[in-house]
């Protein structure tokens, strides 16, 4: 692989398009080969970095473990796993049963649901904290064994004071874990921000074409990143090397999707609180939101979730959503397609999220376009 250390100053728009790439020599490929074998030639005792068996490691996954890291400005190969919830369990287990978790009171639902798992199976206490109320999550920090940070939330966009947050989880003698999914690396670098362990769902903007479902975690510590390594092996929880491949591919155009994405986001957030059938809009790009100050603060821009309330409840909201054409109805996000849902339709998102509540994805389609079609479904509402 050529990851020389030459590609530490590159600015990350380069990152992405150069890192993870064969080295240039003569006949080479420009990208790297799928390397469909499940085992390697090898007899004897195994040497530390022997290819052996594709369960423990494959030159497939290597390319796109070391562009992640690239971006979040990591000194340890990043290590993929087959879900973002795959990595998020890898980070989990850094729990002692009997110890302590803190999550953010609104997260990712299946990441709550984990955490309610382990209460209920490891005997782990969980607190939940509001992101944004930094003295007060604070309190919760003391005999915490791992802090779970999610920031931007998913879905309410609650943002982080995360340099902060890290800081006093740290004295508690806590680790501090970062999904940052909705940020990407791009816009926020919890790993610069002090955080031990990073984690994306990789199905999302990383990969950013709806296509595979992958996950990642990359941190700066050698040891953390071969126990997560480790983890990985013992469960089995390994990702296929044409997902890998793919997610690659997805990863060249990162900054061109996310800066589209980001402005279309801007400006549809602005026209629809200007909406007279908008009750309430969430997107920390505007100066008004509770999330504008930490997000300028410590990200690099906005990204490109805008969440909304039509005025009305969850009929207004599901026949705004009945009405569009382009918009694709769909749960996920992070693709090049515009995307929304009404969070509340699945039982087990968290009881404080709105009922009416849409997260949009916004995507990088034209900006008329995506306007016209959530405008005339707003107009569409009756009343
Ligand atoms: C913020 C966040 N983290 C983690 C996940 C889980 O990722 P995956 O679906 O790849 O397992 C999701 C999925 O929606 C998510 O939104």
């Amino acid at each position: 692989m050529d990851n020389s250390s030459r590609h530490e100053s590159l600015a990350p728009e380069t990152l992405t398009v150069v890192s993870g790439r064969p080295r240039k020599t003569q006949g080479s490929p420009v990208n790297p080969p799928i390397v469909l074998s499940s085992t390697y030639i090898s007899q004897g005792v195994p040497q530390p970095d022997e290819f052996l068996y594709t369960r423990m490691d494959t030159e497939t996954w290597q390319p796109f473990e070391e562009a992640v890291s690239s971006l979040e400005n990591a000194d340890q190969p990043s290590v993929v796993f087959s879900s973002g919830m795959a990595a998020i369990a890898s980070v989990l287990s850094f729990i002692p049963d009997g110890g302590k978790l803190v999550v953010p009171r609104h997260a990712y639902q299946v990441t709550l649901g984990f955490a309610q798992d382990l209460i209920e199976r490891h005997n782990i206490r969980v607190e939940k904290i509001d992101i944004a109320d930094t003295s007060s999550a604070i309190k919760a920090f003391d005999e915490a064994d791992l802090v779970f940070l999610e920031s931007p939330t998913n879905p309410m966009l609650e943002v982080a004071d995360l340099p902060t947050l890290i800081d006093a989880a740290h004295s508690a003698g806590a680790l501090v874990a970062v999904d940052n999914t909705f940020a990407t690396p791009l816009l926020q670098q919890p790993l610069s921000l002090g955080a031990d362990l990073v984690i994306h769902s990789a199905t999302k903007y990383l990969a950013g074409h709806s296509d595979v479902v992958l996950g990642v975690v990359v941190t700066n510590s050698a040891h953390l990143a071969q126990t997560v390594r480790a983890y990985r092996t013992l469960h089995g929880s390994i990702a296929g090397p044409f997902e890998v491949w793919l997610a690659l591919r997805g990863l060249r155009t990162l900054a061109l999707r996310v800066n589209s994405a980001q402005a279309n986001a801007l400006e549809l957030a602005q026209r629809l609180s200007q909406h007279p059938k908008v009750a309430a809009v969430r997107y920390p790009g505007l100066p008004t939101d509770p999330g504008h100050k930490n997000a300028t603060a410590h990200m690099n821009g906005y990204g490109a979730i805008v969440v909304l309330q039509p005025v009305g409840g969850i009929a207004e909201a599901d026949s705004m959503i009945s009405h569009l054409t382009l918009w694709t109805p769909a749960t996920s996000l992070g693709g090049v397609e515009s995307t929304l849902e009404r969070r509340r339709r699945f039982s087990t998102e968290s009881p404080t999220v709105p009922e009416n509540l849409i997260r949009l994805s916004v995507g990088i389609e034209h900006i008329e376009d995506l306007w016209n079609d959530l405008n005339q479904a707003l107009n569409a509402l009756e009343g």
